[in-house]
């Protein structure tokens, strides 16, 4: 028996499938993908079984971010469509039961937004708080902070004389929150598109919005080159009163769901987003299973490292039990900012197939809302591109300067991208075996990953056994159990060095879930607490166990299993 009732809600119930509509499907043949391309895979989309579709930005953005850029709110990148377009997607999806979650940056906009160019244009102008302005000190930046996309967080400006802030690219200048017309001004374009009848948002950058006053400088002796001070602009307690006020001024009037992006917190802090009663997010995407691989805090994450299993389950159940009966989880292990994740998480070789299956177990598995990454559901790849001229992401663009002046070698560098780039799951998605893998007729603005030919979602459809129908049956699972939607999950046997096994328990049903996250064999040993009850088996990712009954604890690579247990 759980002992927290969790409230059910649409939103925890649903699937979300995340689109970067650059690389999804170009209707035009002019290289990028773009909203009439969304409209005409909706019906893979609603074959495969999602409920959600998370938009990366479409706005009309200059595109020095991929549109995380944005210069005018309330319109559509002419690269992606008209209004029209988007209209009819929402509408179309609508008429298929799927929703649409919109990709909101309101952290920073672009450069070419009209209010930075009034901004800039002089210091007395009315709109130059809009942004965020300060002084050199002796000749030097206003403080330490360090960019995301590296460098530092001031970009100086020649007319006025001053540095403005940006926690991304130089082209990306932050919003001042401490200005009541900025904040009004937002409000009235998220209701605009509220009224639109978008179902959500997926809040970017948000544990951004609000600066430490005064705007210190980091005291980091340790990491005197890479400062990045996390502490002084991210999760800050009036972050949180801007949310409830955003919630009381628009989105507590609609029926929606929301995801707000937070680095650098754990899930107690995570509460104060996501808490019942704290009416401010559904959910917040954490990073910490992130940085499982990062070399250490500090030096960002192009150094890597190799992670074990112990440390994932003790992050993911640290989230699944703090969060248990008092908030929701967002769970992902892709995403268009982060490596795919069976090159990551699973092995992309030999066992692309089986590993990426169980990993679909494992997100499907979870308590929390699982959002999917396009070409997931396929197990797409990394790229290996062969030179930086192939790379057209600005923080790996950005990372390859920084890294060339230090003096590190071509191979060095591509090492760390081939590893670490957002391009990774930035490549087009891969349809068929067609030129350019059925994207695009014209060329792609990033290339296709040369595997198309062996991965894409035509022969994904037409292999009863392929990654595309286990995702399928994981889906169907996950839904017609209240046990995987609500149940409260236990970890079992933390220190195994391979296999991830837990239970999700609500009142009398029971499922058990064991993954083996090593490409060897891994013998699971039958924990006493479970006892002789009947077990039967739901879902595998091998083939000859369909229908056993735990006849072998035996489980073969990257084999994954989900049995009821009768309680
Ligand atoms: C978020 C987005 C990322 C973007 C950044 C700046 O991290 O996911 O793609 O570059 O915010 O908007």
């Amino acid at each position: 028996m759980t002992a927290t009732v969790t409230k059910e809600k649409w939103w925890k119930e649903c699937v979300v499938y995340e689109i970067y509509p650059a690389s999804f499907m170009d209707s035009n043949g002019d290289g990028k993908g773009d909203l009439r391309g969304v409209i005409s895979k909706l019906d893979y989309l609603k074959e495969l079984g999602v409920d959600v579709l998370w938009l990366c930005p479409i706005y009309e953005s200059p595109g020095a971010d991929n549109g995380y850029d944005i210069s005018d709110y309330y319109a559509i990148n002419p690269a992606f469509g008209t209004m029209a377009d988007f209209d009819e997607l929402l509408c179309e999806a609508h008429a298929r039961g799927l929703k649409i979650m919109m990709d909101m940056v309101l952290n920073h906009s672009s450069d070419q937004h009209p209010w930075f160019k009034e901004s800039r244009s002089s210091k007395d102008n009315l709109k130059r708080d809009y942004y965020i302005w300060r002084e050199g000190k002796n000749g030097l930046f206003p403080n330490n902070w360090e960019s995301y996309f590296s460098g530092s967080v001031w970009e100086y400006d020649q007319k006025t004389g001053e540095y403005y802030m940006h926690l991304y690219s130089k082209h990306q200048p932050d919003l001042n929150w401490r200005n009541s017309q900025v904040v009004e001004s937002l409000y009235q374009m998220i209701r605009w598109w509220l009224e639109k009848g978008v179902d959500g948002f997926r809040f970017d950058a948000i544990a951004h919005i609000v600066k430490a006053k005064g705007l210190p400088d980091a005291d980091n002796p340790q990491h005197l080159t890479v400062v990045q001070a996390y502490q002084l602009f991210s999760n800050l307690e009036k972050v949180h009163v801007m949310l409830k006020r955003l919630n009381e001024e628009v989105l507590m009037d609609y029926n929606i769901m929301t995801v707000g992006e937070t680095s650098g917190l754990g899930p107690e802090q995570a509460l104060e987003y996501v808490g019942d009663g704290r009416h401010e997010l559904n959910m917040v995407f954490q990073f910490e299973h992130m940085y499982l691989d990062a070399a250490a805090p500090g030096t960002g994450k192009w150094q890597s490292r190799s992670w074990t299993v112990p440390e994932l389950k003790k992050i993911m159940s640290r989230w699944q039990t703090t969060l248990h009966g008092k908030g929701w989880n967002a769970n992902y292990l892709g995403n268009h900012d982060q490596p795919r994740p069976v090159s990551r998480f699973g092995n992309d070789r030999q066992y692309r197939t089986t590993s990426a299956k169980m990993l679909a177990t494992f997100m499907l598995t979870l308590e929390g809302t699982p959002y999917i990454f396009q070409g997931e559901e396929i197990g797409m790849t990394n790229a290996h591109f062969p030179s930086i001229a192939d790379y057209r992401d600005v923080e790996t663009l950005n990372y390859y300067e920084q890294a060339k002046v230090k003096g590190l070698s071509d191979h060095e560098i591509l090492k760390a991208i081939w590893k670490k780039s957002r391009d990774n799951a930035r490549t087009p998605m891969q349809w068929n075996a067609s030129e350019n893998a059925g994207f695009t007729t014209g060329v792609p603005w990033i290339k296709v990953n040369p595997n198309y030919r062996e991965i894409n979602v035509e022969q994904e459809r037409q292999n009863p056994d392929s990654i595309f129908h286990y995702y399928k049956r994981m889906i169907m699972l996950r839904k017609n159990s209240k046990a995987l939607l609500y149940g409260e999950y236990r970890l079992l046997q933390p220190i195994d060095p391979d296999i991830y096994a837990y239970t999700r328990t609500l009142e009398k049903e029971q499922m058990l879930i064991l993954l083996n996250f090593s490409d060897e064999q891994a013998v699971f040993t039958w924990p006493k607490e479970l006892g002789a009850a009947v077990k039967e088996l739901l879902i595998s990712n091998y083939e000859a166990r369909k229908g056993v009954t735990l006849s072998s604890l035996n489980l073969e690579p990257y084999e994954a299993r989900v049995y009821k247990v009768s309680l």
